[in-house]
């Protein structure tokens, strides 16, 4: 079979950026290792920034976004007993967009099938050849049997675990990586939101951030230990916790109930250079991975997805691909400016073994110059809506 672009990973970046293409008439098809109920019940990012949403609405699946998404014009911000908001709107002109990954996910997955573009689900075994060559070939092994698709482009969307960024030979890209020391122990309830805006909570017990989906289903995140099991954690103890981790105005009101979901993600920062490899091109987690806090990770993907359509569509629409040899460089230029706010974030916000008084000393005062900056503030906003394209 041949096909124009192979997208290898049927999450958020490869599923939009099939809906992207199919708008510009070129043909892609997706490969995805697992089911399409198995991607939608991998509850994760919940924050949308404006850059993602016009994303959205130029691939023609913005319907639902725009009915059920959250509109945020500010987020609150704890330290131990004290809070104070900060205003995106009235210093970027621009709020975001509560609107769940799964949701977005769904909604990319309904435009493809009602548009009848290709999707191979439960696909194994994925070997990427001949990427230095123009005509490079994706091999897949489908109910039992082997499948070849040669195409002119390939879209490396599986992934930190996929297999594209190991197609690239080792000494052909470099990686950078931070582990922290913690993780985030995250639950989905049924019960309404705690405030109408998020809660990014500095504790002494550790971060704590309070998000949600809608008006009756919330997503808390307390910092855990490396070593945590989420199984260890009882409703009851999550909900403890996470009380002593708010404001106690914040916490009186707090509405507990079972949790339909919990899970433990780790946290690290993590950049491939170059995001391209011959016709291979990396997007979104295949490429780079950031803490979520800040909630920069989908978004990053989404504009890594952003700067290859642009290459794409210069590439088929006029045959310049000036667009595709600078994406790398592109992406990378705006993926480096995520990687520095949400570590910048990550390390204000939480609490690290070891951390010495003076640090302690430094978050504090580093929380109460955003506290009592404009401009400060404003570098937080501006970070946060997303810069620009
Ligand atoms: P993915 O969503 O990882 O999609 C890759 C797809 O490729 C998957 O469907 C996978 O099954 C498929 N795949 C993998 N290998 C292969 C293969 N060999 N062949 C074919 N298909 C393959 N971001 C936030 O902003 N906020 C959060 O709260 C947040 N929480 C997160 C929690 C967890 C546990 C994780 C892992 C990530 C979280 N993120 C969060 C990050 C955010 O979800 C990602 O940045 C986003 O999913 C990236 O999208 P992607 O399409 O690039 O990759
Ligand atoms: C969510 C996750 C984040 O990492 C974040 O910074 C904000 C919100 C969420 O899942 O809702």
């Amino acid at each position: 079979m041949r096909t124009q672009v192979v997208i290898i990973g049927g999450g958020p970046s490869g599923l939009l950026l099939g809906q992207l293409l199919h708008t510009i008439g070129v043909d892609a098809v997706v490969i995805e290792r697992k089911t399409r109920d198995y991607v939608l019940s991998r509850i994760r990012a919940g924050v949308l920034e404006r850059g993602t949403v016009d994303l959205l609405r130029q691939a023609g699946v913005d319907g639902r976004l725009h009915t059920e998404g959250l509109i945020h014009e500010g987020t609150m911000i704890s330290l131990d007993d004290e809070m104070f908001r900060l205003n995106f709107t009235k210093t970027t002109g621009h709020p975001v967009i509560v609107y769940g990954q799964t949701e977005v996910t769904r909604d990319l997955f309904d435009a493809r099938a009602a548009c009848g573009a290709k999707t191979v689900f439960e696909a194994e075994e994925v070997v990427i050849g001949n990427v230095e060559g123009s005509a490079p070939t994706v091999s897949y092994t489908h109910e039992g049997r082997r499948h070849t698709i040669t195409c002119d482009i390939v879209a490396g969307c599986d992934g930190f675990h996929g297999v594209s960024r190991q197609t690239i030979p080792q000494d052909k890209r470099r990686e950078f990586e931070k582990v922290y020391p913690f993780g985030w122990l995250g639950v989905l309830s049924e019960t309404p939101p705690v405030h109408h805006d998020l809660i990014y909570a500095n504790s002494a017990r550790g971060f704590a951030l309070c998000s949600m989906r809608n008006a009756n289903l919330s997503r808390y995140y307390i910092q855990c230990s490396m070593g945590d099991n989420a199984e260890d954690w009882s409703d009851e103890a999550f909900w403890e916790e996470l009380k002593h981790r708010l404001p106690p105005e914040i916490a009186a009101t707090l509405v507990t109930g079972p949790t339909i979901e919990k899970s433990i993600a780790p946290l690290r920062s993590f950049v491939c250079e170059p995001m391209r490899f011959g016709q291979l091109f990396l997007c979104g987690d295949a490429a780079h991975i950031v803490p979520p806090t800040g909630a920069k990770g989908l978004n990053t993907a989404a504009s890594d997805v952003h700067y290859l359509f642009q290459g794409l569509k210069a590439f088929y629409g006029s045959n310049d691909s000036s667009g595709l040899e600078q994406y790398s460089a592109k992406a990378l230029a705006r993926v480096w400016k995520a990687e520095r706010f949400s570590w910048w974030f990550t390390s204000l916000m939480h609490r690290f073994p070891e951390q010495t008084e003076f640090e302690l000393k430094m978050q504090r005062a580093e929380l109460e110059f955003l506290r009592t900056s404009q401009s400060a503030q404003a570098a937080m906003a501006e970070n946060y809506v997303g810069l620009p394209y």
